[in-house]
Order: structure tokens, then C-alpha cells, then sequence
């Protein structure tokens, strides 16, 4: 059971100064009779709660997809800099973090959540989440690039980096390229694109697993995962992830070749 108002400042309706004001107007119902107010008890899991016309859904947990801009650090604090937390504007980003870090300087899709068991297992080398980055970086590449990813690169690691597949949009001075990797070591990406000799001039993470970036979302702006989305994540956390599947055929296809 929770108090009205924390309830609907949890499910996204506002402040607890704005709910209350939508409770003095009328516009709350729960279970279809008129809201007493703000301390009445509802059950969160039970009752219909209706707000300005629509219906309030409680998530025990919270996941928002962020289009991470430059500029902002993948922390919950930092002394210096904006974190992406200092983005959100909703009640309970307290609570939130992020799942994974992307460089300062790195845009796209950041999942922020309360939800620690989905983090950790998301975040988990054993698991190789799938991880799809949009790329430019300085000079050609080549098929012989693409090769070299597969086979995995020397980054200065004990252990050379995982099969990843390298993806040439245009290859040129400056060349755009789609990368996936199954794993997500510190600076990973550049690091990769360094040991062929090459500088990452922008890059932008597309998707993590099955969630993919939301491209109706500019910059700076976020939106909570659909249920289906959160269902999808939790789906390919449980079982083996699609990461995973990818790369035993890839290592699979290295044996056999
Ligand atoms: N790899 C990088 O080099 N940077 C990121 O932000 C993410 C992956």
C-alpha cells in the first residue's frame, strides 16, 4: 500500500506539489470513485488509479532509454561534471544508474534503472550482451578490417577482443562504420579502431541487446521502455543472450574455416 500522491508522482504524473494540485481539481479517480486524497492508501499492483484521464501503471522497477548527448558523464555524481543523471527531470532518479558507462564524449543509448539483477546480468562478461555502435573514424577501411574483427585485435589486453563484426558504410578519409561487440572492455571501440591504425571521430551506441536506440529521441531526451522492451531484455538475460548465440557460430565458422 502507498500514499495517492507518492503514487502518482512515481508513476510519472508530477511532483508531489503538481499531484496534489490534480487532486484538489478533480482529476484523480481510483476505481472509478473520486480520489478522497493525497494520503489515501491504494494498493499499488490493484487499484485503478486514473489520472487526468489516463491510467497510472506501477513498475516496482524503473528503465529509461537516455540518448546520452556528449558532453555528459555515465555517473549517478561526479564533482566536476554533468552526469546523466542531471538530464532527468522525474522523481525518482534518485534511485536510478546507469547500466554500463559510455565515454563522455560517446552519444546514444544509455539504460538507466533501479533494477540491479537486470543490470548485473546485462553487464555480465559471461553473458556477451550484444552491443552495436555507429562509428567515423579517420581513414580507409578495408575487408581486411573486417576480417581482423572477426578474428578478434590486440588492445593491449592479456587476451585478444572477442570475435566482433565490422560493418563498412563508407570507407574513405574519414569512414562510418557499424561495429558489434560481445563484450565491453574500457574504451573498447577506440581502442579497437586504434590497433588498425585508425581514430574514432564520433561515436554513437545503437543498441545494447535487444533494445535499440529510439530515434525519435534527440539528444538529452529520454522515455521509459515499453513493456515489451523490459520483457525482451529480462527474456534474453535469462537464457543465453543473442551475444552469445552470435559468437559461438562465429567461433564455430573460425574452426570450420
Ligand atoms: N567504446 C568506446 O571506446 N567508448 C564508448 O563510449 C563505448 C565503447
Amino acid at each position: 500500500m502507498m500514499r495517492l500522491d507518492k503514487f502518482l508522482c512515481e508513476t510519472g504524473f508530477g511532483t508531489r506539489s503538481q499531484v496534489k494540485t490534480l487532486l484538489k481539481k478533480g482529476l484523480v479517480w481510483v476505481n472509478g470513485e473520486p480520489a478522497k486524497g493525497p494520503e489515501q492508501k491504494v494498493r499499488e499492483e490493484e487499484d485503478q488509479v486514473i489520472c487526468e484521464g489516463r491510467q497510472a501503471v506501477y513498475m516496482s522497477f524503473a528503465y529509461l532509454m537516455l540518448h546520452k548527448p556528449a558532453g555528459v558523464v555515465s555517473a549517478t555524481e561526479d564533482r566536476k561534471e554533468r552526469t546523466v543523471l542531471d538530464l532527468l527531470d522525474v522523481p525518482y532518479k534518485k534511485k536510478l544508474f546507469p547500466v554500463g558507462r559510455l565515454d563522455k564524449d560517446t552519444e546514444g543509448l544509455l539504460l538507466l534503472t533501479d533494477d540491479g539483477e537486470l543490470a548485473h546480468k546485462l553487464l555480465s562478461p559471461k553473458r556477451h550482451v550484444d552491443k552495436t555502435y555507429y562509428a567515423e573514424v579517420s581513414g580507409e577501411v578495408t575487408k581486411e578490417h573486417i576480417r581482423q574483427f572477426r578474428e578478434g585485435l590486440s588492445i593491449g589486453e592479456k587476451r585478444p577482443t572477442l570475435p566482433a563484426v565490422l560493418q563498412i558504410r563508407k570507407s574513405g578519409s574519414v569512414s562510418e562504420v557499424q561495429v558489434t561487440i560481445h563484450e565491453g572492455k574500457y574504451h573498447q571501440i577506440k581502442r579497437m579502431f586504434e590497433s588498425i591504425g585508425c581514430q574514432v571521430l564520433y561515436l554513437k551506441r545503437l543498441s545494447m541487446g535487444s533494445l535499440m536506440l529510439d530515434e525519435t529521441l534527440m539528444p538529452g531526451e529520454y522515455r521509459m521502455l515499453t513493456k515489451g522492451e523490459i520483457q525482451a531484455l529480462k527474456e534474453e538475460t535469462e537464457t543465453k543472450s543473442v551475444g552469445q548465440r552470435t559468437m559461438e557460430r562465429q567461433r564455430g565458422a573460425l574452426q570450420r574455416s
